[in-house]
């Protein structure tokens, strides 16, 4: 049986929920032969308009949902489910509403942000579907706090061999550890961090006294470990932002729709 996400919810429940409304919206609209046509300001056409516009206010309300932890109200991912499959069938009952009859003004408008809104949300679907998996596979679930404490005792573990040694071993040192600090760019472009070059790191070696040899090779494991930490963390920092950038489109679309249905309202019944 496949895992149930918030797209297969209890057996696509919300799908069919959705296809069984429409299908009863399109028969009572196909059925519909109001005198002048099929428009907006009929009334099949006001009751689709009121239908779309409660719709919208109550996918806007799940980000209010998402946040309310201590809600009874359904579980979020039910919500989540329900959101995309209602969003996606609004894309039907708004043209029913205004019996398909689009031109170049506010009520368009409004029609073409819920379209923006809905494309971009079902952009992001598609970042979850392929994303959400990767997240903290690589670094056993661990949270970020406590990778970079890891980080962090690494450093110390490198410093405190470091203490009262040669020259050549300090050189080795500064030539290959670093300190990690989270950075934006992190964010927007791929960055793999190289491993400790064997090579270059073997010129180091035979260049320190015996004794630090041991020491020396501990460090660099050290520091191998670090970079891993810090690759991980780098790389899952830039999975999370791609899995939340796409809401920087879906919900100021969502607002400028709200202002536009808003407008659209008030010119219907300004000009009735
Ligand atoms: C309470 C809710 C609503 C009411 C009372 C309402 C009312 C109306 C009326 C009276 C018309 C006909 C206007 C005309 O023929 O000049 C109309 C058309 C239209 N409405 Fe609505 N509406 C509502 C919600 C919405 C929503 C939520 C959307 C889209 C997101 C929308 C999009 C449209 C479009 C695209 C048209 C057709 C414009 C055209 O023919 O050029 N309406 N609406
Ligand atoms: C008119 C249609 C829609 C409106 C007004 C709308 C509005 C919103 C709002 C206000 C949020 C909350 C964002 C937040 O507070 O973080 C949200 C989240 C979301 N929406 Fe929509 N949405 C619509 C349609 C859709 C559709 C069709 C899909 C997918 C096919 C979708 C997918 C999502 C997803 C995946 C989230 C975020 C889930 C999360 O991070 O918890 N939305 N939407």
């Amino acid at each position: 049986m496949s895992k149930q996400t918030f797209i297969n919810y209890k057996e696509y429940r919300w799908l069919v929920v959705t296809i069984v409304s429409l299908v009863v919206l399109l028969a009572i609209y196909a059925l519909n032969t109001p005198v002048g046509g099929r428009n907006g300001g009929t009334f099949v056409g006001y009751t689709y308009g009121v239908l779309a516009t409660i719709g919208i206010a109550w996918l806007m309300a799940y980000g209010g949902r998402k946040r309310a932890y201590s809600s009874s109200l359904g579980t979020v991912e039910g919500w989540l489910a329900a959101h995309i499959w209602i969003g996606t069938g609004l894309l039907l009952v708004v043209p029913l509403h205004a019996g398909f009859s689009f031109g170049y003004n506010v009520h368009t408008l409004a029609y073409a942000l819920m379209v923006g809104t809905i494309v971009s949300g079902m952009w992001g679907v598609m970042r979850y579907a392929t994303l959400s998996d990767k997240i903290s596979s690589h670094r056993g679930g661990q949270s970020e706090a406590v990778v970079l404490d890891q980080i962090a005792s690494l450093g110390s573990d490198i410093e405190s061999a470091a203490r009262e040694k040669s020259d050549a071993f300090l050189s080795l040192v500064e030539r290959f550890d670093f300190i990690f600090k989270p950075r934006v760019e992190f964010l927007l472009r791929r960055i793999e961090l190289p491993p400790v070059n064997q090579r270059e790191a073997g010129e180091f070696l035979s260049r320190l006294p015996e004794v630090e040899r041991d020491e020396a090779l501990r460090v660099i494991g050290f520091i191998d470990q670090k970079i891993d930490l810090a690759q991980g963390l780098i790389t899952e920092s830039r999975i999370k932002f791609m899995l939340r950038s796409w809401l920087f489109l879906h919900v100021p679309i969502s607002v400028a729709l709200c202002v536009a249905v808003g407008i659209h309202i008030f010119s219907v019944f300004f000009f009735w």
